[in-house]
C-alpha cells in the first residue's frame, strides 16, 4: 500500500524521536521516580504503568477541562492516578477502581508520599459494580479507561451519561500492540477493536484516536 501525502507527515517513532519528545515534557517528580522504580521491579506486569509523558498529558487535560470529578478504570500501581490528581482543581477528588490489593497497596503509599492521598478514593472490586453504582447525574469532568480490555464497552456504557457536556473520557492503548488494526484479530485485540468501533459510532462525543504511547482516545461529550 502507498502512503498517502497526509500519512508522510507522521513521524515514524525511532528511539531517537522518542527520546526527543519525552525531552519536551516535564520530567517526573522525585516521587514519580521512585514509584517508576518500585514498579519496574515487579518484572512482567511493569509494563502496564503509563510512560511518563502520558502522565503528564493526563495532568494537563484534567486541567483544561477544570477537572472536579474524575473517575479512572486501572489504578495499578498508582502513576496515571497520581497524574489525573495533580491536574485536580483544590476541592476536586479522583476515584479510581482496581482489583489487585497487592498492586493498590503501592498506590496508596505514593499518593500519601505526594502528598494527594485526601484527593484519591480507591475502590478495589470489580470496577462495573462500583460504576454502577454511581448516581446517574452527568456530573463527571474526565474518565481514563485503563483496565480489562473486555470491559471497556460495559465501563463506557455507564460512563458516558455520568459524564458532563464538555467532559472527557480517555480510553487507553486503543492500538493494542498494533493488534487493533487486524481485521482478524482476536482476544484483548478483538475487544478494543469492538470498542474503538463503538466509540466512533458513538454520537453522543466527538473523539480522536492519538499514537501516543500504546494509543489514547480522547472523547468529548457533546
Ligand atoms: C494497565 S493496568 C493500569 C495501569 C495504570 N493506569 C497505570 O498507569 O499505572 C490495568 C489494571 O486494571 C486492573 N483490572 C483488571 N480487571 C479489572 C476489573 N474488572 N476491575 C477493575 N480493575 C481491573 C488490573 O488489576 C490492573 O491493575
Amino acid at each position: 500500500m502507498s502512503r498517502t501525502a497526509d500519512e508522510v507527515k507522521t513521524v515514524p517513532i525511532t528511539s531517537e524521536v522518542y527520546a526527543y519528545l519525552v525531552a519536551q515534557a516535564e520530567p517526573p517528580t522525585a516521587v514519580q521516580r521512585r514509584l517508576i522504580e518500585r514498579t519496574h521491579a515487579l518484572g512482567g506486569p511493569a509494563e502496564m504503568q503509563i510512560p511518563s509523558e502520558q502522565g503528564v498529558l493526563l495532568t494537563l487535560l484534567a486541567k483544561l477541562v477544570g477537572a472536579r470529578r474524575i473517575v479512572e478504570v486501572g489504578t495499578f500501581t498508582g502513576y496515571s492516578t497520581l497524574a489525573l490528581a495533580e491536574g485536580l482543581l483544590p476541592d476536586g477528588r479522583v476515584l479510581t477502581c482496581d482489583i489487585s490489593e497487592e498492586w493498590t497497596s503501592i498506590a496508596q503509599e505514593t499518593w500519601k508520599e505526594a502528598g494527594v492521598a485526601d484527593r484519591i478514593e480507591l475502590k478495589v472490586a470489580p470496577a462495573l459494580g462500583t460504576l454502577r453504582a454511581l448516581p446517574v447525574e452527568a456530573v463527571i469532568d474526565l474518565v481514563f479507561l485503563d483496565a480489562d480490555k473486555p470491559g471497556y464497552l460495559a465501563y463506557w456504557e455507564e460512563l458516558v451519561p455520568r459524564v458532563r457536556a464538555g467532559g472527557l473520557l480517555l480510553a487507553d492503548n486503543v492500538l493494542y500492540g498494533g493488534e487493533a488494526v487486524r481485521a482478524d484479530a482476536k482476544g484483548n485485540g478483538l475487544a478494543i477493536r469492538e470498542f474503538n468501533a463503538h466509540v466512533r459510532a458513538d454520537n453522543r462525543v466527538e473523539s480522536v484516536m492519538l499514537p501516543v504511547a500504546d494509543g489514547l482516545t480522547i472523547a468529548r461529550k457533546r
